[in-house]
């Protein structure tokens, strides 16, 4: 069985750890891939990270994640209050994702309350910093369960 998790940023997170530090905190996306990349060692997962400022590519990572990948962990910052599009590519997964935010959007702008994505999550980690994208990869462990060899 396939452990390969796809772990997916939208548009900005690029500039993690530079672009509102207060509300996204000092940690880079580099800093967040070496993570993923660690704990994904522990958990016997293999990570793809992608960051994309383009709607279409993040669509066409989640179309490549069919029928080969285990999860999908996504990011998909104000892509997630806007995107129908992604919503459906994510309907056509077929396997658990995981939605993460780092900031708490529930205690930001009403605009922010709204996630397209969370109809069809298996999970949302909201608030929890950078250290969500780890809690994600554990909550796909547990989903997934161990690698049995
Ligand atoms: C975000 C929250 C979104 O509302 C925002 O557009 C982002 C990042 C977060 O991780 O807290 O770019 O997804």
């Amino acid at each position: 069985m396939s452990r390969i998790v796809v772990v997916l940023n939208g548009p900005n997170l690029n500039l993690l750890g530079k672009r509102e530090p207060e509300i996204y905190g000092r940690e880079t996306l580099a800093d967040v891939e070496a993570e993923c990349r660690r704990l994904g060692a522990e958990l016997k997962l293999a990570i793809e990270f992608h960051q994309s400022n383009r709607e279409y590519e993040i669509i066409d990572w989640i179309h490549g994640a069919r029928e080969r990948a285990a999860a999908i962990v996504i990011n998909p910052a104000a892509f997630t209050h806007t995107s129908v599009a992604i919503l459906d590519a994510l309907n056509a997964f077929g396997g658990p994702i995981i939605e993460v935010h780092i900031s708490n959007v529930h205690k930001r702008e009403a605009f922010r309350h709204l996630s397209f994505v969370s109809a069809v999550a298996s999970g949302v980690i909201v608030g929890c910093g950078t250290e969500g994208y780890a809690l994600a990869l554990r909550r796909i462990a547990t989903l997934i369960g161990e690698d049995k060899g």
